[in-house]
């Protein structure tokens, strides 16, 4: 995967979202004509009429109906081009959706991560609909429908590189068509004020080949793996999953150590923990270290976040991090 880029707004990688940058170049471009022609002009006649000496006043002059017409009509007919561009564009990066089609993905915001969930394509005899929460991946070369929610509050869902902006706003199916080029990751971010940790709302779009991201989704489709025999960590951690009532928030597809199985929606789906690079809406790197230190106190990573600390010991934080970290 290619690193993120530093000013990602302005390095666009879909054809959904270079219409975009080549308006916010042009717009600027027009603006700074303007400003240099104004500021020119101004200088020039500060210097050129400025007073020499001579005693009075200068001659006053007030009004030019020729000129100011001419003012006018170039203003106006700068802003007819603007409104062109616009449109166009427009019409570039929004076609139309409709309402009736199936969305390749559904994306629902949470205070404070945003949940993706795979509704076509998926679920494929007895498996259940992929979710995933903070990473979420898609094919290249491909437009994609997204329906894009809300669980709670107005969030927007934003990636500079691939699409526009969508408001989440819930129970309102907001459509947005998304789309990457080449693979790699995209970096993404709520862009509507939302609460505490609203700036910890980032979010990553993997863009994958269409055979990796199959492969992807066929992976995540399966249910959680029932931990490995042997390791009492991970079986006491899997037990402790049951007793500390993780699944009140967590979805955990599958039969796990003690035949559980959870179908939770406060927080994101668990089953398959493991494979995600960031944890907490991207506060943390998913690293058993990081995820210790989140379990130990939630609220001491993200202040306000959901989760509440459940004041585990250095045992049993050990345990439900070795069970969680095998949730491949
Ligand atoms: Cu969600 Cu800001």
């Amino acid at each position: 995967m290619s690193a993120p880029a530093v000013l990602p707004t302005l390095q666009p990688a879909s054809p959904l979202a270079a219409p975009i940058t080549t308006l916010t170049y042009v717009t600027l471009g027009i603006g700074l004509a303007v400003f240099a022609l104004v500021t020119g002009l101004t200088f020039y006649f500060i210097s050129r009429y400025k007073h020499r000496g001579a005693d009075g006043e200068p001659p006053q002059i007030f009004g030019n109906a020729r000129d100011e017409i001419i003012w006018m009509l170039m203003a106006a007919g700068i802003l007819v081009v603007l409104f062109a561009l616009t449109w166009t564009t427009m019409n570039r990066i929004d076609p139309q959706a409709g309402q009736d089609g199936t969305p390749d993905l559904i994306v629902t915001g949470h205070q404070w991560f945003w949940e993706a969930s795979y509704p076509r394509g998926t679920n494929p005899a007895g498996m259940g609909v992929v979710s995933t929460a903070s990473e979420i991946h898609i094919p290249t070369g491909k437009k994609l429908l997204l329906e894009v929610g809300s669980a709670d509050v107005i969030h927007d869902f934003w990636v500079p590189q691939l699409a526009r902006k969508m408001d989440a706003i819930p129970g309102q199916g907001n459509r947005l068509w998304i789309q990457a080029d080449k693979p790699g990751t995209y970096l993404g971010a709520c862009s509507e004020f939302c609460g505490a940790q609203h700036a910890w709302m980032r979010f990553k779009v993997i863009a994958q080949t269409p055979q990796d991201f199959q492969a992807w989704l066929a992976q995540q489709a399966q249910q959680a793996a029932p931990p490995p025999p042997n390791q009492t960590d991970v079986e006491n951690g899997a037990g402790l999953f049951v007793r500390q009532g993780c699944g009140e928030c967590h979805t955990l597809r599958g039969i796990g150590a003690r035949g559980h199985a959870s179908q939770g929606s406060v927080g994101p789906d668990l089953t398959h923990f493991a494979s995600r690079g960031i944890i907490a809406g991207g506060v943390l790197d998913n690293t058993p270290e990081n995820l210790r230190r989140w379990l130990k106190n939630p609220q001491a990573v993200k202040p306000g976040v959901r989760m509440p600390n459940y004041r585990l010991n250095d045992a049993q934080l050990r345990q439900l991090t070795a069970y969680l970290e095998t949730l491949q």
